[in-house]
Formats: C-alpha cells, sequence, structure tokens
C-alpha cells in the first residue's frame, strides 16, 4: 500500500535557483538560508521518496490568460524545466509518475474535485527551486514527482477550506494505491511578500510564524483566509501559501513538526520552511 510519510513545505524563491546554478550556494554571504536546509538534505536521504506530490504555482509559464486551471494534475512522463526569459535552469528534468497520478486523478475525480489533467507541460521555478533546495545539485532527481499546479496568480484562487479538502482527497486517494510506495507530499510559495505596486517590498513576519504555528494544529482555522486577506496581511503573492493547505490536509491530523526555518528577507520575500512527519496511531 502507498502511503503519505511526511510533508514539508518552503518558499520558492527563484534567486535561490539562481545562486545554486552559479555554484554560490556555499558562499558563507547566503549561509543564513542554505543552512537552514542542511537538515533536510540529511533527512531526505534517509527518508527516500519514491514519489513528492510537489503542490505549486505556476507563475504564467506554462499557462497564461488563455487558460487557468484551478487545480491541474500533471500525468506525463517528464517535465522540463522552463524557460522563464533568462534560459532554462541547469537542472535535470523531472519524471513523473503517471500510473500514480492518473491513480489520484481518478479517484479525485469521483471525490467531485474537477482536476485538470496535463499530460505536458515545462516546470518553473515555484517547482524546480524547492526541489533544489532539497536536493541539492543531482545529475537526476532522486525520486518521481507528480505536479499538483494551483491557480494563486489570477483572482480568484480557490479557498483554503477547498485546499484543505483537496489534500484530504489526496491522502485517501494515495492510500488506495496497491503498489508499496513512500510518497510525500509538499507545499511550496509564500511566505509573505509582494513584488509589484506600491506595498513592494512588504513583509509581516508576525503573520507568517502565526501562520506556521497554527498549521500544526490549528489548521482548520486557517482555511478561513480568504484570498483578499492573504494579499492584504502579506502581500500580493503571500497568497501563495493556501498551497501549504493542500500538503496539511494530506497529513494525520497529528503530525510532529521535525524542522523549521524562517528568515527575513529574502529577495522580496520571507522564506519559510518545515518538516512533519505523519504520527502514525494504530487504526489511522
Ligand atoms: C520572488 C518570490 C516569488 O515567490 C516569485 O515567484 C518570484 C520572485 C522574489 O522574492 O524575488
Ligand atoms: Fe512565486
Amino acid at each position: 500500500m502507498a502511503k503519505i510519510t511526511s510533508g514539508l513545505g518552503t518558499s520558492h524563491i527563484p534567486l535561490l535557483g539562481h545562486i545554486i546554478d552559479k555554484g554560490d550556494s556555499s558562499d558563507e554571504k547566503w549561509a543564513p538560508i542554505f543552512d537552514g536546509y542542511q537538515f533536510t538534505k540529511k533527512w531526505i536521504r534517509e527518508q527516500k521518496p519514491d514519489v513528492v506530490i510537489l503542490v505549486y504555482n505556476d507563475h504564467a509559464t506554462a499557462f497564461d490568460m488563455k487558460v487557468v486551471p484551478t487545480f491541474a494534475i500533471g500525468c506525463g512522463e517528464e517535465y522540463r524545466p522552463a524557460d522563464e526569459g533568462y534560459g532554462a535552469r541547469p537542472v535535470p528534468t523531472v519524471k513523473g509518475a503517471p500510473e500514480l497520478a492518473w491513480h489520484i486523478t481518478e479517484s479525485l475525480i469521483k471525490q467531485g474535485f474537477d482536476m485538470t489533467i496535463v499530460n505536458e507541460m515545462d516546470v518553473d521555478h515555484g517547482l524546480t527551486v524547492p526541489l533544489s533546495m532539497v536536493f541539492g545539485e543531482v545529475e537526476e532527481w532522486p525520486c518521481q514527482v507528480i505536479p499538483l499546479a494551483v491557480n494563486t496568480v489570477v483572482y480568484p484562487s480557490p479557498t483554503g477550506d477547498r485546499c484543505l479538502a483537496l489534500g484530504k482527497g489526496i491522502r485517501a486517494a494515495a492510500e488506495q494505491f496497491s503498489e508499496d510506495l513512500n510518497i510525500q507530499i509538499w507545499g511550496t510559495g509564500g511566505m509573505s511578500h509582494q513584488l509589484l505596486g506600491e506595498r513592494a517590498g512588504l513583509i509581516n513576519q508576525e503573520w507568517d510564524l502565526a501562520f506556521l504555528d497554527d498549521l500544526k494544529n490549528d489548521y482548520e482555522k486557517l482555511g478561513v483566509i480568504s484570498q483578499v486577506e492573504y494579499i492584504r496581511e502579506s502581500g500580493t503573492e503571500g497568497s501563495e501559501m493556501v498551497m501549504w493547505l493542500i500538503m496539511r490536509g494530506a497529513l494525520n491530523q497529528e503530525v510532529n513538526e521535525i524542522h523549521r526555518h524562517y528568515h527575513v528577507p529574502v529577495s522580496n520575500t520571507a522564506l519559510g520552511h518545515l518538516i512533519y512527519e505523519n504520527v502514525d496511531k494504530k487504526g489511522e
């Protein structure tokens, strides 16, 4: 039986991909950022996930105003790193997990989540920067990835409650898959940041830290935060944080937070990162 064993949250700040690609990630000046991922790099080598369900948002790369899917799941064999205007990142092609992805898609649609099915797309920094932060510089990504793209760019985004419910649906679906797989789910994006407009540069540390605290046990209460409230409190792009609720919804009610890292600022963003392991209870 497949099992979702743990969840991970991380920002996806493009600057960090650029630093890694230039070979500068061990430069002392970036240590306060990258040191917070040392634990994670060791942990993931021990965990050896077979598949990561990577919840992310596309930044007008694979999708633009012509087509804006609310929830899109990658059922393809592979996804190339996108050219976002300065050449594709020199990172490996992302290998999909089509069988599991189709299984999850079928189950989700039967559960009432009208997923958009994507067989071909390039993946931008929203997906590749989290992979680089966790796995570092590698020849091949060490696991398969199911991209799950969420619209956080064009109003209206899905609600937090819907994201929590989708997470629960993903868990139910994954656990019906007969192959023995160690699956992780990652929620990415955020934390507070606003890239454009009068409030560009906005960071709200108090809001971010309260979000991280509530995510562990009081996550149901985060489900009512509207997109407008995210934008008001944490900046326009702070609304990416709703994706962390999909990750949280897919885990057990009880989790152990085994790691947390928060650093302000990185580029224009408050960087947040944490790891949850499911607390396994008999009968759960
Ligand atoms: C930055 C952060 C993002 O989430 C993003 O998508 C693009 C840029 C930044 O802080 O520079
Ligand atoms: Fe972003």
